[in-house]
């Protein structure tokens, strides 16, 4: 746990049709609100909703421009199935791209699985807010934020303009 992250609030929005009928258990949502807390992060939002691009636009914008959260991690919608949108839904969004993150988390995961280049999940900034999309499932989820872990306290400082020194 570190004390310093917990400047920083956070929500966590999973995408998934079936998960937000009802039908389907969303594990990797509540997985990704405890890490986050662990590391000293403060939970402030979670949602799961349909794979629908103007559903996903509305709680994104919302949730930053209204209850200014800082940091966002998606969960699901990443990959290339017809109902696939959350992407689409983000360049809308967000206003700078962060392409390191995504490569970084493909890269990493490519180790793992071929089908790592199915991900089309991406990073970027909306105002001061950070938003990561990280695919659907559990194991997936983990093993992309586990990633940009080490990164995302700096990276939420430096949104928010902190003028702390890059070479620490
Ligand atoms: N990345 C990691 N690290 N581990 C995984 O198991 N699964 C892949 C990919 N990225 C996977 C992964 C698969 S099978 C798909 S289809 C895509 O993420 C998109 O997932 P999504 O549609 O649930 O967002």
């Amino acid at each position: 746990m570190n004390k310093d992250n917990s400047r920083f609030c956070f929500g966590v929005l999973t995408m998934s049709d079936k998960g937000a009928r009802g039908e389907r258990e969303d594990t990797s949502g509540p997985f990704l609100q405890q890490l986050l807390t662990q590391q000293g992060y403060i939970s402030k939002a979670y949602a799961i909703i349909p794979d629908q691009v103007d559903l996903i636009k509305e709680k994104l914008i919302s949730w930053i421009d209204e209850e200014k959260i800082d940091l966002i991690v998606t969960t699901g919608g990443t990959g290339v199935a017809p109902t696939d949108v959350t992407p689409e839904a983000m360049r809308e969004v967000i206003e700078k791209e962060i392409p390191g993150m995504g490569e970084a988390m493909r890269a990493a995961s490519l180790k793992k699985t071929p089908n790592a280049v199915l991900s089309r999940g991406m990073a970027g900034i909306r105002g001061i807010s950070l938003i990561i999309n990280l695919p659907g499932s559990e194991k997936a989820a983990r093993e992309n934020i586990e990633v940009l872990l080490p990164c995302l306290a700096h990276a939420l400082d430096k949104i928010q303009g902190g003028t702390s020194d890059c070479g620490s």
